[in-house]
This record gives structure tokens, C-alpha cells and sequence, in this order.
């Protein structure tokens, strides 16, 4: 029996992207819209809150307005409105959230806060609709690196997560002190594409521990270390550290998961967040899965930095369950993956 479809508009604004985007019945996606803040914030080398707040303010409505005419779609034909709640930098987060909570109820239809870290894992069941729990989850974002175990009807479970710095703030602080600009992950992958991954041989913390957590200050001090040391570096040598960085920061990642599905048992790995768009992990755990008996799961690039069309999926799944998140919705700088304040 068909049924008219059910759009779900969703909007990120966790960081320094203001986007939304439409998905129709929670897994296709009619459009992703994504408006980047590079230009605001490169004279600073990183994102500035209140800069980012401000900019978000002057984006909101026509970046919604232009996801909604894309879908080909009005605003009162939307079933649902989801948006990020948390966590993430709180005035950014309340932009979206504000924007958001106005229209549903605008529109009389349910409003889903969705956690961020609940966006990026939807967007491997977006990218694969195979996709089936049970499996791993490998977030590797500039804010979060951590190791989950997705079961259906269950929270996800966290295996392991970084002791400090996150895998893309690792690329983002070595791109700032090689010089290679901002925003710093991308910027590191090119460099590294022209130098040799085994000139400096650089620590990979923990990889000779159990359990499933990450540490990835050490590999920043110690290119750091070497920077200092050497002085002003070379185009070549700039790229054998981007690249000698780049090596070190992946093969932790890829020795992490390929413990955690042969401890689990379980023979698919999702890997999302800002950093599964880097060309290298994905080969490198492509690899590591065809020799240990696993399948990594990327979704295309697009769908890995932060957008809406993961928080549209995932608050499609809550609306679903019959989640309802009214006007009394507040956004939250931290809040843990499972149980987050507002179960979302
Ligand atoms: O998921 P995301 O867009 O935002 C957060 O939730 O943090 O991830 C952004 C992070 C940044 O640290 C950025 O440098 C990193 O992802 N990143 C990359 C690549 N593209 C983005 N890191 C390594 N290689 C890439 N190709
Ligand atoms: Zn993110």
C-alpha cells in the first residue's frame, strides 16, 4: 500500500556550517544545502564562537528556504522539523534550534532535537541502506573520536574514546604548524599526497594497550617538537611530516577498529564524522578489513563534514518511535551519546 511521503526538514548549526536539508521517509535525501564560515574565521586560524553565532543568524532562514525550493517542496507539506540540540558551540546550536522550534511550531508539526554524534552514524545508513545493526561505529570528527557499538532498539554503547585531543583537531593543529592554513584536515591530506608517510617515524599512542581508547596529543606534540626543531621547513619536508602525521594518525585508527570487530565479532565498521572523508583511512581500513574479515562503511565526503541531511535521517528515525521534542527544547554544549538531556 503506498503512502504520501513524509518530509522531514532538518538543520545544523553545531559549529561553524549552517545547513539544512529535506530527506523524504528518512532515507533519500531531496536536498542538503551546507553554508561554510571559512572566510569568517581563517584570519583567526580556527572557528570563533560568537563570530560563528553571528554569521549563523544571517544564514538561517535563506539556507532553509533554499533546502525547502530544491526538494521542490512548501514549508507546510513538511511531516517533521529536526534539528541539532547538542552538543556543540551553544550559540551556534541556538540559532538552528530557535529557527527550528519557530517553524514547527509555525506549521503545527512535531519538533526531534537530534544529537549530533546520532546524525553522524545515520549518515552510513543513509549512505548504505544494507546497513543493519548490529555494527561499529567510528566517529572521527574535530570534536570526537570514539568507538561505539550500534545495536537496534539499544543506545549506542561506547567500546573506547579519545583521552584528549579528537583525530581532525590533531590535523587541524599540525596543518596550523606546518602553515597549511585553515580549515587544516583537508589542507594536511593534500600536502601529504606529495611526501613519503615513512620520512619521520612518529608515536602511536596506546597501540599497545588494551581496551579501545585513543590519545592523540602526543603525535601533535611530537610533530610540534619537530617543526620547532627543524626551523623553517621546505615545501618537500613540509609534505614528508604532513604525510609521516597523516600515516601515524590513521594506523591507530585502523589498529583500533580492526581489535574492536575481531574482540566483537561484528563484520561491519561505519566510519563518520569530518576525517572518514580522508582519502588514506579509507583505504588504509578498506584494506585491514579485507585481510581480517570485516567491511568499512564510508559515506561520500559530502555526507562526512557536518550537514542536515544526517539530522533530517536521524530525527526521521525519533519522529518514527513518536519522539516529541516541544518548544521547552534547549541546546547543550556536552551532552553523552545514549542519554543525552533531552533523550534525543
Ligand atoms: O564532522 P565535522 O565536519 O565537524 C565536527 O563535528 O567536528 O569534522 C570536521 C573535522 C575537522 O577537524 C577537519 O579538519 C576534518 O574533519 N577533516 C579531515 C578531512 N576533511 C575534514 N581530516 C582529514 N582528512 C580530510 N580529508
Ligand atoms: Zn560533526
Amino acid at each position: 500500500m503506498s503512502h504520501p511521503p513524509t518530509w522531514v526538514l532538518g538543520i545544523e548549526s553545531s559549529c561553524d556550517e549552517m545547513a539544512a536539508a529535506v530527506v523524504r521517509d528518512g532515507r533519500e535525501i531531496a536536498a542538503s544545502c551546507v553554508q561554510g564560515q571559512e572566510d569568517v574565521h581563517r584570519p583567526y586560524g580556527g572557528v570563533v564562537p560568537e563570530l560563528a553565532s553571528r554569521d549563523h543568524v544571517r544564514a538561517v532562514s535563506q539556507v532553509a528556504e533554499r533546502a525547502l525550493a530544491l526538494a521542490g517542496i512548501g514549508a507546510e507539506q513538511l511531516g517533521g522539523v529536526a534539528v541539532t540540540a547538542g552538543p556543540g558551540l551553544v550559540g551556534s546550536l541556538l540559532v538552528g534550534l530557535s529557527f527550528g522550534k519557530a517553524l514547527a511550531y509555525r506549521l503545527g508539526v512535531p519538533l526531534v532535537g537530534v544529537h549530533h554524534l546520532s546524525g553522524h552514524l545515520a549518515s552510513a545508513e543513509l549512505a548504505d541502506p544494507t546497513l543493519r545493526a548490529p555494527y561499529l561505529g567510528l566517529v572521527v570528527s574535530g570534536g570526537h573520536t570514539a568507538l561505539y557499538r550500534i545495536d537496534a532498539d539499544a543506545p549506542p554503547a561506547l567500546l573506547g574514546e579519545t583521552r584528549d585531543d579528537a583525530v581532525g583537531e590533531a590535523f587541524d593543529k599540525v596543518a596550523a604548524l606546518l602553515g597549511l592554513g585553515f580549515p587544516g584536515g583537508p589542507a594536511v591530506a593534500r600536502a601529504a599526497e606529495r611526501g613519503d608517510p615513512a620520512a619521520f617515524r612518529f608515536p602511536r599512542p596506546l597501540a599497545d594497550q588494551p581496551g579501545f581508547d585513543f590519545s592523540y596529543s602526543g603525535l601533535k606534540t611530537a610533530v610540534a617538537t619537530l617543526v620547532e626543531r627543524r626551523g623553517a621547513l621546505g615545501d618537500a619536508e613540509r609534505a614528508d611530516v604532513a604525510a609521516s602525521f597523516e600515516c601515524a594518525a590513521v594506523d591507530v585508527l585502523v589498529e583500533r577498529a580492526t581489535r574492536a570487530a575481531r574482540a566483537t565479532g561484528l563484520d561491519r565498521i561505519a566510519v563518520v564524522g569530518g576525517v572518514a572523508a580522508n582519502q588514506r583511512l579509507r583505504r588504509e581500513l578498506a584494506a585491514a578489513g579485507a585481510r581480517a574479515g570485516f567491511a568499512a562503511v564510508f559515506p561520500p565526503a559530502a555526507l562526512c563534514t557536518d550537514n542536515a541531511a544526517m539530522i533530517a535521517a536521524a530525527g526521521a528515525q525519533l519522529l518514527a518511535r513518536g519522539e516529541r521534542h516541544g518548544v521547552a527544547l534547549n541546546a547543550y554544549s556536552r551532552a553523552p551519546l545514549g542519554s543525552s538531556p533531552w533523550a534525543g
